[in-house]
């Protein structure tokens, strides 16, 4: 017998950095019903270079599928209930491919992408200096910092050019660069580009394509959110913009069309849910503003994931920050709904720095072991990491910084290692808060936070202490793929989802209040800001 369900399903895609998620949600009370999750290769084939393989994300994303429905078969709910998809991803990643027969534009892959759960997945790597087969440029990717520098040398009238239509700086993490990067070192991308073939897009302009058809009719569109991080498009008339595309020699026919973050771009064309209209559409910083609600003027949430990034919701003005922070599409929950913009406080690595201690230094097995050693001492006993991996992004925006440990002694352990690991998320966090109160005038009250690393408690404690002011995490931390199914829940002609308060019922609140005094808080800040001065300048 079938389960009585409460309301329509609504089911969400969440490609993120480490991971892809499915999931499916009750679009009348918010509660997950089910759930299924994959963890994403990532390439670093040469020092600063990041890649990914898009045809495996593609994979991941059916995989995710069916093996959800699946358990949803088990707990004896009927897929048909699904009403519509929603699209989160990480931002900026870069993908270009080849209309003709769907492959990523760089080394060649044999075999085709064709729709559906069979999907080949193609590990090709190699560690020269041409991309690797089927590979994607990560937002993370240093690779672009001599064409930044070039780009920087001839910003025509004043170095406002780009920041004032965009709202970004000029930097390694944003598309356009990326794309110049391929269209100058890919004789692939570039033959395609001559004989009309190619396509660019960011993760969900790839995964719509493909989920929507691919070469049989595959819709090559993105949304507001995704494009306002590509440094083509112009927020203010929120299209591409023409003087971007020449400044940065980018051919204007291979970019998807904008649209809104709500409504139907098309319908799955294969596997289960096939016929189900994808319907909502949201970079994950933004899918997550929805998911918090986070709809007012002054609202803020930040997102732990492989980078952390703090939102704050400006309404319909675009807020240039004084201190660091990007001016970015919030979203447009419609075709014909207003634009809402935020600031942004982007932290390049969060999640990511316990992926780096269990993959590269093993001193731990799984990322939640990292909250059993930290717990074991209490303390990084004047230990600092400054994670800078990738530079230092908001407020720095330093390229030449790179990772430090600094304050060892012959008595730091592991366990210290691992606490100063969250501690400087924390810190990184408090950071872009301070940035933000003084861009905003009015200091936040408390902080909304999501994403899988909420679920460690020191962390959400030592970032109450740190910021000294309350945080406040919902029970279901999947907040992103809620944000996407909200979406796609509302769009017009699905209309399933409103919006209001009430259809979040089954999300609950819990808080952390500081417990540490505000001298002590302070001056560990202090501390970490000390150290974060001696991470830059590794590089020149
Ligand atoms: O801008 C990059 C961001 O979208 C990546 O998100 O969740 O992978 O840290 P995440």
């Amino acid at each position: 017998t079938k389960k009585a369900i409460l309301g329509p399903l609504v089911g969400a895609v969440d490609q993120g950095t480490s991971s892809t998620r499915f999931l499916v949600f009750n679009s009348k009370t918010a509660e997950l019903l089910s759930h299924h999750q994959v963890e994403i290769k990532q390439e670093f084939p040469k020092e600063g270079w990041v890649e990914q393989d898009p045809k495996e994300i593609l994979q991941s994303v059916y995989e995710c599928i069916e093996k959800t429905c699946e358990k949803l078969g088990q707990l004896n709910i009927d897929i048909s209930n699904i009403k519509a998809i929603g699209v989160s991803n990480q931002r900026e990643t870069t993908v270009v491919w080849d209309k003709l027969t769907g492959e990523p534009l760089y080394n060649a892959v044999a075999a085709p992408v064709s729709p559906g759960p069979s999907v080949p997945v193609a590990v090709v790597r190699s560690g020269s200096s041409v991309p690797a087969a089927g590979t994607s440029s990560v937002w993370l990717d240093l690779r672009t910092q001599s064409t930044v520098e070039n780009l920087s040398k001839r910003i025509p009238g004043n170095n406002n050019f780009v920041k004032s239509k965009t709202g970004l700086p000029l930097s390694t993490y944003f598309s356009a660069v990326k794309l110049r990067w391929l269209l100058d070192n890919v004789r692939k991308v570039q033959k395609a580009v001559e004989e009309n073939r190619a396509l660019f897009g960011t993760i969900d302009s790839w995964l719509i394509w493909s989920l929507t058809g691919g070469v049989n009719g595959g819709v090559h569109c993105t949304d507001v959110t995704n494009a306002s991080r590509t440094m083509l498009f112009n927020i203010h008339s929120l299209e591409w913009d023409k003087e971007l595309c020449e400044f940065f020699e980018i051919p204007m026919e291979i970019l998807p069309n904008v649209r809104s973050s709500s409504e139907i771009y098309g319908l799955m064309k294969a596997g289960a849910l096939e016929g189900v209209p994808i319907s909502g559409c949201l970079g994950d910083q933004s899918a997550a503003l929805v998911g918090q609600m986070c709809f007012q003027d002054g609202q803020a949430k930040n997102t732990y994931g492989t980078g952390c990034f703090l939102l704050c919701n400006t309404g319909h003005k675009c807020v240039f920050s004084e201190h660091g922070l990007l001016t970015t599409v919030a979203y447009k929950l419609g075709r014909d709904k207003p634009v809402y913009y935020a600031l942004e406080g982007s932290v390049a690595i969060a999640g990511a720095v316990i992926r780096w201690l269990r993959d590269n230094l093993g001193i731990i097995k799984s990322s939640e072991e990292i909250e059993k050693l930290a717990k074991e001492v209490g303390t990084s006993y004047g230990c600092y990491f400054v994670p800078a991996f990738s530079g230092l992004y908001a407020p720095y925006w330093e390229p030449s910084a790179r990772g430090i440990i600094c304050g060892l002694t012959q008595f730091t352990n592991k366990c210290h290692i691992a606490f100063a690991a969250l501690e400087a998320v924390c810190f990184q966090t408090r950071e872009i808060l301070d940035a933000m109160n003084r861009d905003c005038g009015i200091p936040l009250s408390h902080l909304q936070v999501d994403g899988g690393m909420t679920s460690n408690k020191i962390l959400m404690q030592l970032q109450a202490d740190i910021l000294y002011i309350p945080v406040v995490k919902p029970s279901m931390p999947e907040t992103t793929a809620l944000g996407a199914a909200m979406a796609a829940g509302a769009a017009e002609g699905v209309g399933v989802w409103s919006l209001e308060p009430e259809d979040l019922s089954a999300v609950t609140m819990e808080r952390f209040e500081p417990q540490i005094n505000a001298e002590e808080s302070e001056i560990r800040y202090s501390t970490w800001k000390k150290a974060v001065m001696k991470s830059m300048g590794w590089v020149t």
